[in-house]
This record gives C-alpha cells, structure tokens and sequence, in this order.
C-alpha cells in the first residue's frame, strides 16, 4: 500500500533549540495517524512542515513520488494536504462561506466584467456543510459561531480543496462531549474516503477510539510508532514521558481533615445579563472546590463575575469575612483573587511579552505604586520568580527572555499557570487550567492546587473532564443552564451522578 505522505528524516532547528531530529513518518490513506509526546515535543512542528509554515532544516517530505526539501503553503494546498490549527483560524467578519472560499472565490462573466460568483459559493457551501453536519446558512457570520461549529466550517473548507490529508491539532479541546462524538463520525466518514488524517491529542483515551497508528516524539526525537490495537495506553504514556507513571491523576489525595471553616462565600449571585443567577456556595478551608457542568452552563460567566470581569446585578461575595465590592479585575487582583482562564490567547497572557515579564506580571499590579505593569519593576526578583516557575512546572524554553509567542501551547499555558501562582493570591480559581498540557505537567499542576489549598488558600477549579474533577477535588459544584443544581462530596460523586445533575432538568 502506498503512502499519502512520507518524511524522512526531519530536523528542525530553531534559534537555541533543535524541535525536530530525524524524524520518520508516514500517513496511509484511511487512517488516522495519531501524534503523541509532552508539551514541547514537536508535534505542532512536524505538522506545520507539512502546511508549509516553516522549512525544515533538513529531511525531505515524499509525496506521489516526488521529493520535496520543503513545502510552500501554495505546495501544500496543491497536494490536497489542510490542517486545522490549534488555534481556529476563521476570519470573524466574513460569512461561512467566504471562509471557506477566501483566496479562491468562483467567478463568472457578467457583461464582460469578472465578478464573484455568490450564488456558486452558496451551492457548495451548502453542500460541504451538510457533509459535515453543521445546520447553517452560508451566509451567517464566522463570529456567530461556537468553537465546535468554527471546527466544522474548517472541515467544510478542507473538503473544498478535495484534502487527501488533514492534519487536526488538538480538534476536541474545546468541544463537549457530544460535538466530539460528532467530530469522530465525520473523520470515520473521511477514513471511508481514503483520506488520511494526522491526530495530535493530549487526550489519551481518544487514541483507542479513532487512532489507527501512533507515533510517539520525545523532545523532538522519534520514540516509536505502534499500532492502536497492538498498544496499551500505558506503555505509550512511557513511551512518551520516558519513565512509567502510576496512574493518569497521580496520587494527588483529599482533604485530611473535614474542617468547615469558610474561606470563601457567595450568596446569592446573579449576573446582570442574568446568565447566572441566584448562586450560593462556600469554599471551605483546606478544600479544592470543583465546578463540573456541560460548555455554556454558566461556569465561566461565574467566575468572570466574581472577577469582575463582567457585571453583577445582585449578591454577595465575602473572601476571608471580608465583603467584596469588586468592579474589575484589577481591584479583584488588588483584593488577592487570582483567575487562571481557559483561554489564553485572548485573556490570559501578553502576547508579546518575554516569558520572565509573563510569569511575574501579577504581583506587580498589586505591588506597584503606579499600579500598572508599567510600574516600578524589581527585576532581578522577577527574574528570580520567572526562572522558578519554569523549573517548578518544567517549561520547555531555551531561555526564560524567549518571547511566549514560540513557545509550545501547553507551555504556553504552563507560563500563565506561573505568573498567577507568582501573584500568592488568597482565592485561585483554574478554570479548565489543564487544557492542551500533558500528563505530567498535568499531575504537577494538581499537586500546585493540593498544596495551595494545604496552605490555606480558598481553591476553585472548573473543568470539563470528570475523571480530572473527580480525582482532584474534595467536593464538586454542577451547573445547569445558569443554576447551580447541586454540590456533591467526592465520596459520593461518580460520573454518572454528575452528568445526570449536568442535563436532566429535574
Ligand atoms: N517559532 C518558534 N521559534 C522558536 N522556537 C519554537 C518555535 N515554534 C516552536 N518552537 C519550539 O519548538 C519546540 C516544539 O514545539 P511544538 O509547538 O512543536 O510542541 P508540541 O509538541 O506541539 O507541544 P504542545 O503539546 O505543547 O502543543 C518547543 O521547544 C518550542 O518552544
Ligand atoms: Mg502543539
């Protein structure tokens, strides 16, 4: 059988750091070829070769038989190969279908004049949309969208070149449950097609569901490739952090003693946009309180509102007896709440600052008498706190005055994780702090979490996955369009107990 893609032998360098060496792989046509490795390991590297986003120091890539020393982004397209970053990369205001047709909008002939043919791209677009199973009109606007549903118009517009291979790069990390299912249907429809697909995931479980093949990158070289079914899960976590690990959530442990002791209260919360309302729940001393609930449940405007990041209608918040008026988050921040959010392009770092300024940029807002990070800075101590955080959280980086932008998104996200621990708050939501890091630097974070709470600190974390939810927190809040439905001790929680107070309307 022959390859739809093959490279050989492929080094990357960039400036300080080697991100590839040697590498081999191969793509079938039908299967879908999962990329594995911790955060850093090269695997957005490797696929952004073959998209033509940067030229491979050495190696060659083979396809049709033709060699190639590198891949133009024009090369790229024309071998019928499309990625889907991990980052959408949609443009808001144009409509769906201009998405998937920008660059290469059909034309006709209208009184000598060449115009764009509208009523062509509406055709197909409707018709790539039904093939991937996304009910709207070609016309709304990309910014209408949900993530899952941006996700689809992606697939659309791979489609639309006829891909041969596409390249998903951490596809279900911001998706529920079921949009992931629905995920997986359309990538069994293109297997059925030949299509080849290139999976990277830090979400083990799904390998066993979709993968065929798995190759495995450890700082930038190759471990191994096995077949999916020939594999246990364990022996590929090996494989990939080089020394066995003991169970996928370590042994982070419960709360010791069950003290009641209120470190944090909210009474009666309700937003002025009214998508949370009326929310009461105390965080007790020495606890991880979690907040399980599906995408959209109102989680995330909770913890915006207690930021003040958004605006509150009515309630109370108290953090150690203290009654809050918070209005922003910089006062929240001057007042010890530290917010570590899902979404770290748009609110979680600075892009264009180097890591050392990322990771200690908190404690200033609070310290500084201008106020602002454009403060008075004490950089050597920043330093000092910088270079800890990336031992502490194993940042992959040539050096600590790198620019964030290059790093690797889990240590992207790692960095943001540094920066608020920097700020010694006295109440830490994580909200999905987790998101696109891999199993080891996951099991750190847990055990930050365990001992911020060990020391006394109020700790909430929001997540998506229960596994996670259920081996980390002492007790777990779950919301329901808005509401939260119930608070469940982790003796008694299970799975199915929160799922079903996550969806069922009682
Ligand atoms: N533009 C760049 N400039 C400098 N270094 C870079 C650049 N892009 C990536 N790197 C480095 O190359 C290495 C591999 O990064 P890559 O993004 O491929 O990792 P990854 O396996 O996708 O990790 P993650 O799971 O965190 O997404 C990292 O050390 C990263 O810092
Ligand atoms: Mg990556």
């Amino acid at each position: 059988m022959g390859y739809l893609l093959e490279m050989k032998k492929i080094t990357k360098k960039f400036p300080g750091v080697t991100a590839l060496k040697d590498i081999d792989f191969q793509l079938r046509p039908g299967e879908v070829h999962v990329l594995l490795g911790e955060n850093g390991a090269g695997k957005s590297t490797l696929v952004k070769i073959l998209s033509g986003v940067y030229e491979p120091t050495e190696g060659t890539i083979v396809i049709n038989g033709k060699e190639y020393a590198k891949l133009t982004p024009k090369e790229s397209i024309e071998n019928k190969i499309s990625i889907i970053y991990q980052e959408i990369s949609l443009i808001d205001e144009l409509s769906i279908g201009e998405n998937i047709y920008v660059g290469k909008l059909p034309t006709k002939k209208l009184f000598n004049m060449t115009v764009v043919d509208y009523k062509q791209v509406e055709k197909n677009t409707r018709e790539l949309l039904k093939k991937v199973g996304l009910n709207k009109e070609p016309s709304v606007l990309a910014k209408e969208l949900s993530i899952s549903e941006k996700q689809q118009v992606e697939i659309a517009k791979a489609l639309s070149y006829n891909a041969k291979v596409i390249i998903m790069d951490e596809p279900t990390s911001s998706l529920t449950i079921e949009e992931t299912k629905k995920l997986f249907e359309i990538i069994k429809q293109l297997k059925n097609e030949d299509v080849g697909i290139i999976y990277i995931s830090h979400k083990l479980n799904e390998i066993k569901e979709i993968g065929d093949r798995v190759t495995v990158l450890k700082d930038g070289t190759y471990v191994g490739t096995r077949d999916v079914r020939d594999v246990e899960i364990e022996e590929l976590v090996t494989m990939m952090v080089g020394r066995e690990l003991k169970s996928k959530y370590m042994n982070v442990g419960h709360r010791q003693k069950g003290t009641k002791e209120v470190v944090f209260k909210v009474s009666n919360l309700t937003r002025a946009d009214k998508r949370v309302r009326n929310v009461s729940f105390e965080v007790y001393k020495g606890e991880i309180l979690g907040f399980a609930g599906l995408i959209g449940s109102g989680r995330t405007e909770l913890m915006n509102a207690i930021f003040g990041a958004d605006k509150i209608d009515s309630g109370e918040i108290r953090l150690f007896g203290e009654q809050l008026a918070i209005k922003s988050p910089y006062q929240a921040i001057k007042k010890g709440m530290a917010l570590i959010t899902e979404n770290r392009r748009e609110t979680g770092f600075f892009p264009n600052f180097e890591i050392w300024k990322n990771v200690s940029i908190e404690p200033l807002i609070k310290e500084s008498k201008l106020g602002g990070i454009w403060g008075l800075l004490n950089r050597s101590k920043e330093r000092d706190y910088a270079k800890k955080q990336k031992d502490l959280l194993n940042i992959k980086c040539s050096s600590i005055d790198q620019n964030i932008t290059e790093l690797s998104g889990g240590n992207q996200q790692k960095v943001i994780v540094g920066k608020w621990l920097a700020a010694e708050s006295k109440l830490i939501i994580f909200d999905e702090p987790t998101k696109g890091i891999d199993i080891g630097a996951k099991s750190e974070i847990y055990n930050i979490m365990r001992e911020l709470s060990d020391n006394g600190k109020a700790v909430i974390m929001v997540s998506s996955e229960l596994p996670e939810l259920l081996a980390v927190c002492d007790r777990i809040a779950v919301f329901r369009e808005g509401e939260l439905r119930t608070i469940l001790t982790s003796d008694e929680a299970t799975e199915e107990k929160i799922l079903l107070a996550a969806t069922s309307a009682k």
